[in-house]
């Protein structure tokens, strides 16, 4: 069968409704080749061609705003025209916390990755006037009929095809909340042959653009006034490529502040059987989250990133315990790692001495020892450069830093992996290999009044000696 009849047979069967994984089954081929079809025939990536919207409700059941640091959503959401239909969408529950956290009642938000408009719907519901952009105008189609219910109030909802990297149709400081999500760099493909869709850049490329939508941000949100984009981590060869933090430095080097970065752990990734014993045998962990950024326009105290005030504390709760190495342990296979407050630390070093040690690791390195493992935890400066790291590591030794955001006075969030990423990345002979949430469960807090979030995370960043 030719490329083009194949393609063609594989949307009817959409069109009929089988599932991926039948017509995977079918023609054996993958995910990326049936997507590949329908966005070329269709011009748009939905997994069900002839979906047919029904409203059963028109907000979420117990609906609560997030009090912490790291959001976990139990399903999607499916109240109001809500749906997965559309590749890659964002869950409903994160626009709706973002709009009611940062924006207030009849204010400008802005969607300049619009796609299939959930954004859009959570404005109509909560009140909002909205702008949506999308650079593919079957979205915008798609994002006009889901935001064709009736509802109580009418606010003024414009859609318009459009280039998130020039935003000339917006005026300077006229905008109240940034709400959006990009594509993952090439991850998920949403149009075929348009050299203007940001998904189809591959990293280097998608991050020098990405650095031109962050400047028109800047451009047309008010002053202090936020920001918020959705951005997730991208995998190679068993290696991470930290595009979260990447794009992070993107919006800072355009003049934004961070007031919160919030982790959003995602369920759908297995970890037990099939994927356990890979993620062990070829050392590697499957993604279970992606960054939330809030980004503030606002002349705060100028943070210096390479030095921040903020004392030691994680080098002190380390002094604190007694660690007993343990052999015994059930292994994480994910990059969220889930403890308890009182053991958090024991089990993040058994876990990574586990994976990472043949014997020879070192909890810091007073001594200036050579070790397959050499674990920091990082407190806010290193001495010398990065060069120095990788001298005392045997061949393909893993370095890993523990490492954390700080809440500066200001509010404002110093985020040190961010920073310790910068850091090494200037050293070759290290790669990252890995970042890991560590989400500590006694730190939740759900009667947090503050405007802040509650921040009840750490970060490990791991890199191996190449
Ligand atoms: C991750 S999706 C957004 C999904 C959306 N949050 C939703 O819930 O449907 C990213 C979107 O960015 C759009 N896009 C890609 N490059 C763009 C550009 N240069 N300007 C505007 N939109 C772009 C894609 O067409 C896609 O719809």
């Amino acid at each position: 069968m030719s490329d083009l009849s194949l393609e063609k047979n594989i949307v009817e069967d959409k069109i009929k409704g089988l599932s991926d994984k039948e017509i995977g089954n079918k023609y054996n081929v993958n995910l990326k080749f049936i997507e590949k079809s329908i966005t070329k025939s269709l011009g748009i990536n939905v997994s069900n061609p002839s979906n047919i919207k029904s409203i059963k409700k028109l907000i979420p059941k117990d609906f609560q705003l997030e009090q912490n640091s790291v959001w976990s959503f139990k399903s999607r959401g499916n109240w109001a025209t809500h749906n997965g239909n559309y590749r890659g969408n964002w869950s409903p529950y994160i626009p709706r916390n973002i709009i009611l956290k940062y924006s207030n009642e009849w204010d400008l938000v802005l969607d300049y990755f619009c796609g299939s408009g959930t954004t859009a719907v959570e404005c109509k519901l909560l009140n909002r006037n909205f702008i949506g952009i999308d650079i593919n105008e079957n979205a915008i189609k798609l994002a006009k009929e889901n935001i064709n219910f009736s509802y109580l109030f009418k606010t003024a909802i414009d859609f318009k095809v459009g280039d998130a990297r020039n935003l000339d149709s917006i005026n300077g400081n006229s905008i109240d909340l940034i709400c959006a999500h990009p594509p993952y760099s090439n991850i998920v493909n949403y149009t075929h042959n348009n050299d203007n869709d940001l998904s189809n850049y591959d990293v280097n490329d998608f991050l020098d653009e990405i650095e031109r939508v962050a400047k028109e941000s800047y451009r047309v949100l008010k002053d202090n006034k936020y920001c918020s984009i959705l951005i997730g981590d991208m995998r190679k060869n068993k290696n991470v490529i930290p595009l979260g933090f990447w794009t992070i430095e993107k919006y800072l080097k355009a003049g934004f502040k961070l007031k919160e970065l919030i982790i959003k752990r995602q369920h759908n990734c297995k970890t037990t059987g099939f994927w356990y014993t890979n993620s062990i045998k070829f050392n590697f962990l499957l993604l279970a989250h992606e960054y939330l950024a809030v980004f503030e326009k606002s002349k705060k105290g100028e943070i210096d990133n390479e030095k921040s005030g903020t004392v030691n504390i994680l080098y002190d709760e380390y002094q604190k315990i007694n660690f007993i190495q343990k052999d015994d342990i059930q292994q994480e296979s994910t990059t969220v790692w889930i403890f308890e407050k009182e053991d958090w630390i024991a089990n993040t070093l058994n876990n990574l001495i586990k994976r990472y040690s043949k014997g020879n690791y070192l909890i810091y390195n007073n001594n200036k020892k050579i070790s397959d493992l050499l674990i920091y935890f990082y407190d806010n400066h290193f001495i010398g450069s990065s060069d120095d790291f990788d001298t005392y590591l045997e061949n393909e030794g893993i370095l890993a830093i523990i490492c954390e955001d700080d809440r500066l006075n200001n509010h404002l969030i110093n985020s040190s992996p961010v920073y310790v990423e910068k850091f090494f990345n200037k050293n070759k002979k290290l790669k990252i290999k890995e970042i890991v949430v560590v989400q500590i469960k006694d730190l939740n807090n759900l009667n947090n009044i503050n405007e802040d979030l509650n921040i009840n995370h750490k970060y490990i960043v791991i890199y191996k000696k190449v």
